[in-house]
C-alpha cells in the first residue's frame, strides 16, 4: 500500500514537472514570447508561444512586438528532402516536411532552437547583441540568425539551407507598395522599403520610412533571389539553389508577396557544419527629430552611422563580425548569469528575459558632424506613442546602472537639455518629449500628461544616481538651476500631494498618495546631495533639513493607526500598496526612511500575497512585475525577497500568456492585464522590465566611481557591480539557490531513480 501510494505521489510530482503540454525541452522555461531579433522599436521579431502548448519555430510565423505577422521562412534540404524549420509557409505543388523542435534555450542575448530534420539536427541561434560597452555597436538595429547543421546518424548528408523575409518587415499595412534592391559583394544585402516614405512618421507602431534589410555572407555556394514567396520557396525545395535574379515588378506587400531570399549549399557534411549567418533588421536615417533652443528641429542619426559611410557598410561589418559578436554575447551572458545566480536561479531567468526587451526600446543617436553629441531616446512601446517618457526610464534605471551608466546620461540628456532651454513652461519636470515617437518636439504649451511630483522626483533621483555611479559631475553642474527648480516644486507640493497621477497612470489620480509623496521627499534629499557635490553648502543644509522634517511627518501620515503597514493614501488605514519608491532611498544610499519601515513592509507584503504576487495596491488585483522586483530588493528577509522573485517567475513561466513580457498582470489569474473595455490591449515589450535588474545594483555606498563618459566605440567596460542587495536597513543574505534549472534534469536526476526504486520495492 505504502509503495503504491508513494509511486503515485512521485508520478504525479514528476509528471507535473514536465510542463505537460510543451513538446520540447525548454531551458529555463517556455516564455510567453521568444525574442528572436530584438534591437530597436522597429527591429523587433518574436515567436509568440500562445497559451498552453506553445509554438515550435516551424509552427507559426514570427511576429512584430505588436503582433503583426513577419514573414520569415527557413528550409533545409537534406539529401533532397526539404524540411521547413522557420515560419509556417505553405508552398503549392511542393512536398516538404516540418522539422520538429527538440529544444529551446535562451539567455540574455540568445534564443537557441534545436530542430530535427530527418537525419540532421539544426541549431538555429537567434542572437540579438547587447553591447553596453560600445554604444556604437548597441545602436546597430540588426540581429543575427545563425544555422549550424550536424548529422545525427554518423553518416554523410548533402545539406542546403534557405531563408527569406517578406516585405512585412517594412510595414504592418500589407496594401502599401514597396520596392527593393539587392547589392552583391562579399556580403549580399537585400533591401526593401515603402515607395511612399514619410519622414519621422510612425503608423500602427511601424515606421513609415527607412528600409528592412536581410543579408548574408557570400561564398561560392551562396545563391539569392527576390520574388514571390511561393516561387522562391518552391525553387529551393525542388532544386536546393536560387537563381541570383531580381524581380523588378515592384508592388504591394500582399500582392504575390515579394520575398528576399538566400540559399547556402553546405555540400556533404559528416560533422557539425560552419554557421550559415543571416542578419536582419530595419534601419533609417535620420532616426530622430529633436527640438533644440528656439524651437529648431534637429535631425539626429543612429550613432553607428558616425563610424560607417552607409547603412550597407555597417551591415557588411556586422555580418562579418558574427563570431566575435557571439563571443562577446557569451561573455555578457556568463557575467549576468554569475551575478544573478548569487541571488537565485529563478532570478537569473527573469533577468535573462528582460535585457533584450529593454534595449529593444532604446535608440542611440548623434548629430552628423558632432560625435560628442550623443543622446538616447526610448519608446514606451505598448503603453503610449510618447518619446523619452521620464517614468518609463525610471523603472528601467537599474538596467542602465548595471550595464553602463553612460547609457543613463544619454537617456537623461534630451530631457535635461530641452527643459534647460526654457521651452517647457511648467515648473515641474515634463512627462515626455512629444506624443509621437520618433519626433521629440517638446511641449511649448506645457500640455503633456501631468505627473509633476512623479517626474520631478524621477529626474532628481536618476541624475544623482548617475553622478554617484560615475563620478561625472557634468549633469549636475550644467543643469543645476533646473534641478533646483524641480526640488523647489517638490518642497511646495510633495508632503501632501494634490490629486495627481503617479507612474501607474492606469490606476487614475489620487490625492495624498503615500508612495508618490515619498518619491518627492527622496527627490528633495537627492537635491541636498547634488548641492553638496557641487559645493553649495547652504542649499545642501536647507534641503537636508526639509527632507528630514518631511520624512518624519510623512511617516506619521503614511502609517496606519495600528502601525501594521504604509497606506496607499494618507488617513485610509484600509488601503495599502507596494511602496516601491523606498528602493530609491536605498539605491541612492540616502537612507532617510527608518529601517523599521522596511521591516514593517516586509511583514506586510508576506501577509497579502495572491497566487502570482502582491497586488500593486488595494484598488485592484493587478500588479507591475518591475515594482514587484523593486519591492523584493528592499525586503529585509531572504525568504520575503525570494518569494516576490518566485511570484514573478511563476507568472512568466506559467504558459498562460503569449506576448513579449507584459509587466502589468493580474496577481490572481496570472494573466497579462488589459484596460477594461472591448479591445483588450495588454502592455507588452515595454522597456520597464529593465527594473527587474533592481537586485543587481548595489546601493550608492558600494558603487564604484569609474567616471563613465560617453565616447565613441568602447567606452567603459560592462560594470560588474557587487551583487549584494543588503543595505544598512536590510539583513538579507543569499540563500544557496537550487542549481537544477531544467525540468528534464529534475526528471532524470530525481524522479527516474525515485520511480525505479519504488517500482523495485513494489515488485518485491
Ligand atoms: C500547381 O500546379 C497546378 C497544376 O499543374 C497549376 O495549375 C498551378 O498553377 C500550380 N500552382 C503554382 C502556384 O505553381
Ligand atoms: C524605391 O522608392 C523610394 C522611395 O520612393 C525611391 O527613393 C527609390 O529610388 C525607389 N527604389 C527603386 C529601386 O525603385
Ligand atoms: C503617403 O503616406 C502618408 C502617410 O504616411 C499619407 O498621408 C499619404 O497619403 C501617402 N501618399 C500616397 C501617395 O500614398
Ligand atoms: C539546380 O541546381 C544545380 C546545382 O545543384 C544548378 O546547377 C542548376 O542550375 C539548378 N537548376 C535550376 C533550374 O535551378
Ligand atoms: C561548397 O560546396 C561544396 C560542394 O557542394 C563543398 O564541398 C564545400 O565545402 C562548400 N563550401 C562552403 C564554403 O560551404
Ligand atoms: C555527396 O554525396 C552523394 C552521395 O554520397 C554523392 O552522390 C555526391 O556526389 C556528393 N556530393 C559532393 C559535392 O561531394
Ligand atoms: C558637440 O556636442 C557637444 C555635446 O552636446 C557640445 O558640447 C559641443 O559644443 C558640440 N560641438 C559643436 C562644434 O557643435
Ligand atoms: C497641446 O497643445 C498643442 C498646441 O496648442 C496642440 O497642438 C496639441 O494637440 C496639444 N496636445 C495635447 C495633448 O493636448
Ligand atoms: C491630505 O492629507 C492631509 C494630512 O493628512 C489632510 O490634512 C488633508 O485633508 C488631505 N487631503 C485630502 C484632500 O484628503
Ligand atoms: C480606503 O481604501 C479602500 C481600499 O482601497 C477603499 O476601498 C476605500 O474606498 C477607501 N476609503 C476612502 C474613504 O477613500
Ligand atoms: C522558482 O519559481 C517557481 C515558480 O515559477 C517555484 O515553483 C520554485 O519553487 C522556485 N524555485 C526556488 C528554488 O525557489
Ligand atoms: C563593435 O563592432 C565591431 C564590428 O562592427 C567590432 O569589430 C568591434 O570589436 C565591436 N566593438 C566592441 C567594443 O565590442
Amino acid at each position: 500500500m505504502f509503495g503504491l501510494f508513494s509511486f503515485l505521489v512521485i508520478l504525479l510530482v514528476c509528471v507535473g514537472y514536465t510542463h505537460g503540454s510543451i513538446a520540447w525541452k525548454a531551458t529555463p522555461f517556455n516564455p510567453p514570447s521568444v525574442p528572436l531579433a530584438v534591437r530597436s522599436p522597429y527591429s523587433s521579431a518574436w515567436l509568440s508561444q500562445g497559451a498552453g502548448s506553445g509554438s515550435a519555430l516551424s509552427a507559426a510565423w514570427p511576429q512584430f512586438w505588436n503582433g503583426d505577422t513577419l514573414g520569415w521562412a527557413g528550409f533545409v534540404n537534406v539529401d533532397g528532402v526539404s524540411y521547413n524549420f522557420l515560419g509556417a509557409p505553405a508552398v503549392a505543388n511542393t512536398t516538404f516536411k516540418r522539422a520538429t523542435q527538440a529544444s529551446l534555450s535562451w539567455t540574455s542575448t540568445q534564443s537557441v532552437f534545436v530542430m530535427t530534420a530527418g537525419p540532421v539536427q539544426l541549431t538555429v541561434t537567434f542572437l540579438s547583441p547587447v553591447e553596453p560597452s560600445s554604444l556604437v555597436n548597441q545602436s546597430m538595429p540588426f540581429s543575427y540568425m545563425a544555422v549550424n547543421a550536424a548529422p545525427t546518424d554518423g553518416k554523410s548528408h548533402s545539406v542546403q539551407v534557405y531563408s527569406d523575409i517578406s516585405a512585412e518587415w517594412v510595414s504592418g499595412t500589407d496594401s502599401q507598395k514597396v520596392n527593393w534592391t539587392t547589392t552583391t559583394g562579399d556580403v549580399i544585402i537585400h533591401q526593401a522599403q515603402l515607395q511612399n516614405q514619410t519622414l519621422f512618421a510612425d503608423s500602427g507602431d511601424r515606421i513609415q520610412y527607412g528600409a528592412a534589410y536581410y543579408s548574408s555572407l557570400s561564398s561560392s555556394n551562396t545563391t539569392w533571389q527576390t520574388g514571390q514567396d511561393i516561387v522562391l520557396r518552391a525553387q529551393f525545395i525542388k532544386n536546393g539553389t536560387l537563381l541570383n535574379t531580381q524581380d523588378t515588378n515592384f508592388r504591394a506587400i500582399n500582392n504575390n508577396w515579394p520575398c528576399f531570399a538566400f540559399a547556402h549549399d553546405l555540400g556533404n557534411i559528416s560533422g557539425q557544419s560552419d554557421a550559415v549567418v543571416f542578419a536582419v533588421g530595419h534601419a533609417r536615417d535620420p532616426a530622430i527629430n529633436y527640438v533644440t533652443s528656439g524651437g529648431t528641429m534637429q535631425s539626429r542619426s543612429s550613432l553607428y552611422l558616425s563610424q560607417f559611410s552607409s547603412i550597407n557598410d555597417a551591415i557588411t561589418a556586422f555580418v562579418k563580425d558574427y563570431s566575435n559578436a557571439l563571443s562577446r554575447a557569451d561573455a555578457l551572458d556568463a557575467e549576468v548569469n554569475k551575478d544573478t545566480s548569487a541571488i537565485s536561479s529563478n532570478y537569473s531567468d527573469i533577468v535573462a528575459l528582460s535585457i533584450r526587451q529593454t534595449f529593444g526600446a532604446i535608440e542611440f543617436t548623434y548629430t552628423p558632424g558632432n560625435t560628442s553629441d550623443v543622446m538616447a531616446f526610448v519608446k514606451a512601446m505598448s503603453s503610449s506613442e510618447s518619446i523619452s517618457t521620464t517614468d518609463v526610464i525610471y523603472p528601467a534605471w537599474p538596467l542602465v546602472l548595471y550595464t553602463n551608466a553612460a547609457i543613463g546620461k544619454a537617456l537623461l540628456l534630451p530631457l535635461l537639455e530641452y527643459q534647460a532651454t526654457g521651452q517647457y513652461p511648467n515648473k515641474w519636470a515634463c512627462h515626455d518629449l512629444g506624443p509621437a515617437y520618433p519626433s521629440a518636439p517638446g511641449y511649448p504649451k506645457g500640455n503633456d500628461t501631468q505627473m509633476p511630483i512623479e517626474e520631478s522626483g524621477n529626474m532628481l533621483i536618476m541624475t544623482l544616481s548617475y553622478t554617484q555611479k560615475t563620478g561625472d559631475k557634468s549633469l549636475i553642474t550644467t543643469y543645476y538651476n533646473l534641478l533646483d527648480q524641480w526640488a523647489q516644486y517638490l518642497v511646495s507640493n510633495t508632503l501632501e500631494p494634490a490629486s495627481q497621477l503617479s507612474s501607474d497612470a492606469f490606476a487614475g489620480s489620487l490625492v495624498n498618495q503615500t508612495d508618490l509623496a515619498l518619491k518627492g521627499i527622496i527627490g528633495i534629499k537627492a537635491m541636498a546631495e547634488i548641492a553638496s557635490l557641487v559645493g553649495d553648502s547652504s542649499a545642501n543644509s536647507n534641503y537636508n533639513s526639509i527632507a528630514s522634517s518631511y520624512v518624519q511627518k510623512w511617516q506619521q501620515m503614511a502609517t496606519t493607526s495600528d502601525g501594521m503597514h504604509l497606506t496607499l493614501q494618507y488617513g485610509n488605514s484600509s488601503s495599502w500598496g507596494i511602496a516601491y519608491n523606498l528602493y530609491a532611498d536605498q539605491l541612492l544610499g540616502t537612507n532617510i526612511v527608518p529601517s523599521s519601515v522596511y521591516d514593517m513592509q516586509t511583514q506586510w507584503y508576506t501577509s497579502v500575497e495572491n497566487t502570482y504576487g502582491v497586488p500593486l495596491d488595494t484598488r485592484n488585483t493587478y500588479t507591475l512585475s518591475n515594482w514587484e522586483i523593486w519591492a523584493a530588493a528592499i525586503m529585509t528577509t531572504t525568504s520575503a525577497r525570494n518569494q516576490l522573485i518566485n511570484y514573478v517567475h511563476k507568472y512568466l513561466a506559467s504558459s498562460l500568456n503569449s506576448l513579449p513580457a507584459s509587466d502589468w498582470y493580474d496577481t490572481a489569474t496570472g494573466k497579462a492585464q488589459c484596460s477594461t473595455g472591448n479591445s483588450c490591449q495588454p502592455f507588452r515589450a515595454r522597456p520597464v522590465v529593465g527594473g527587474h535588474l533592481a537586485l543587481l545594483v548595489a546601493s550608492a555606498s558600494n558603487s564604484s566611481t569609474t567616471g563613465a563618459s560617453i565616447t565613441l566605440g568602447a567606452t567603459s567596460t560592462v560594470t560588474s557591480p557587487t551583487t549584494a542587495t543588503a543595505s544598512s536597513t536590510s539583513t538579507t543574505t543569499h540563500s544557496s539557490a537550487m542549481s537544477i534549472r531544467d525540468p528534464r534534469t529534475i526528471l532524470s536526476t530525481i524522479c527516474m531513480p525515485a520511480l525505479v526504486m519504488v517500482l523495485l520495492h513494489l515488485s518485491l
